[in-house]
């Protein structure tokens, strides 16, 4: 008779966990969950077509939600901060050789045939060994995260499948992955320290988009805008698309390239990149009912390029979240959702009413981070807000000259074509509506909220 570590029948008193063995092992699934979200974050850029750019945005979210419940837990079981930080500055090689691969579809193949199975198991063998009455809170978390596991490793597989990317064609790549994962029977010294994924990011000038679609770098015109109702309904939702499908490319990168924040920073940039991901879905429902197609215009991504162009991590979220989305990006979806009802289309005003829920909650993430930052750095807040708003303005008017020269006759050639502040088709600076109320949710203070209404048309404020 051969015998395991475990009697799979009844519990075995001899291979229980005790506090530290809990929390070691514990350590060692949370830097597997650490370094799980920081190379989906970086991955979700690269992939070209939607299907997985969105199912990775849920996962993104999800697998840094399991890295935080675990850092949770392990204050709980007497873990400090300190400790906390150094298991996310410690990684193995399989990661690494995930975070370096060139093909996309290779690094679907790692994550779903090699990665996650072991962490399955691992997870699984933790949660047997959870002692009775006094671990539940461990059991509770561990079940979750298996759950959703099984279901990544689902969604995966059948992404893999339908990519018609057979078992038999990553033979060598999955070999080859194996050598590096991690062993948990020695969490101590099975992982590198001091090396970890994004530690010196991989730069990505401009996110991989679909086939389907012609990307435009930023300094190139978009074509004229089309002419008559339907056309310039489906040219516009075209565009909200692809403004969302930046977005969510750019919050996937804050997770990857962003180092040294609390791990709560991550937990919502992960969600920012889920909630884009929701927005992109939306929208491509309502293109759908326009009878409009992905790819039947160019596009661009001229916020995830400016995005790049930043110097800094504090730069890059002021332009980010506290002006595009915080600022101006609360007025743009007022202004759509109220367009949407005035064409009697009440689902799509629905719909953008509650993306309008999650700008505010984008643009709180921005003030309250960027003042963290600011904080930690040195950096002046108000400076830094000054700065990110001048070098957005001068970038949009070099843009918009660039455009009206480039096409005199276009009748949109005034429009900000910054799909991430872009106002509407019908909309001018001059009939601005501004939303003093949401601006008021995102943290703006109420002299700030009078001198962003003070050349607005249309002022909503439900005080
Ligand atoms: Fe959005
Ligand atoms: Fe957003």
């Amino acid at each position: 008779m051969t015998h395991t570590t475990k009697n799979y029948r009844r519990v075995d008193p001899d291979n229980i966990h005790d506090v530290r063995s809990n929390a070691l092992g514990l350590g060692g699934l949370y830097t597997i969950e650490v370094e799980l979200s920081r190379l989906i974050g970086q991955w979700i850029a690269r992939f070209p077509e939607f299907p997985e750019k969105l199912s990775l945005a849920e996962m993104v979210y999800e697998e840094a939600l399991h890295a935080q419940m675990l850092e949770d837990r392990l204050l709980e079981l007497r873990t400090n901060e300190e400790d906390l930080v150094h298991l996310r500055s410690r990684t193995t090689p399989v990661f690494l050789q995930l975070e370096q691969l060139d093909d996309p579809y290779k690094f679907l193949s790692g994550l779903f045939r090699v990665v996650k199975p072991a962490l399955q198991a691992d997870l699984r063998s933790h949660l047997d060994a959870c002692p009775p009455y006094v671990d539940t809170p461990t059991i509770r978390m561990l079940q979750r995260i298996l759950q959703e596991e099984d279901k990544h490793i689902a969604t995966g597989l059948s992404l893999l499948a339908e990519r018609n990317i057979a078992w038999s064609d990553t033979f060598d790549l999955e070999f080859e992955l194996r050598s590096g994962l991690w062993d948990l029977n020695d969490p101590e010294g099975s992982f590198l320290s001091e090396s970890f994924v994004g530690k010196e990011p991989i730069s990505l000038p401009v996110p991989v988009w679909p086939a389907a679609v012609e990307y435009l770098s930023t300094d190139k015109p978009m074509p004229d805008w089309p002419v008559g109702h339907k056309e310039e309904m489906q040219r516009c939702v075209h565009e909200l698309v692809f403004s969302e499908l930046e977005a969510l490319d750019i919050f996937g990168r804050y997770v990857y390239e962003f180092s040294g924040f609390p791990w709560a920073f991550y937990v919502e940039s992960a969600r920012l990149c889920w909630d884009e991901a929701r927005h992109v879905e939306l929208l491509l429902n309502v293109l759908e009912r326009y009878d409009g197609e992905v790819g039947q215009w160019p596009a661009n991504a001229p916020g995830y390029e400016e995005m790049v162009r930043c110097t800094t991590v504090l730069e890059k979220i002021m332009m980010v979240n506290v002006i595009a989305e915080g600022e101006y990006s609360t007025d743009t979806q007022t202004q759509h959702r109220e367009a949407f009802k005035q064409l009697g289309d009440d689902l799509s005003a629905l719909l953008k009413d509650y993306e309008m829920a999650d700008e505010i909650v984008h643009g709180r993430f921005g003030i309250k981070w960027a003042h963290w930052l600011a904080d930690q750095t040195g950096e002046d807040f108000d400076d830094a807000y000054t700065a990110a708003k001048q070098s957005l303005e001068e970038f949009k008017a070099k843009y918009a000259d660039d455009l009206s020269s480039s096409d005199e006759s276009s009748n949109m050639s005034s429009i900000v074509n910054i799909p991430l502040i872009r106002l509407g088709p019908e909309e001018t600076e001059s009939t601005r509506l501004v939303n003093a109320s949401a601006k008021r949710l995102v943290g703006f203070s109420e002299e700030q909220i009078s001198e962003m209404t003070s050349d607005a048309s249309e002022i909503i404020d439900e005080k």
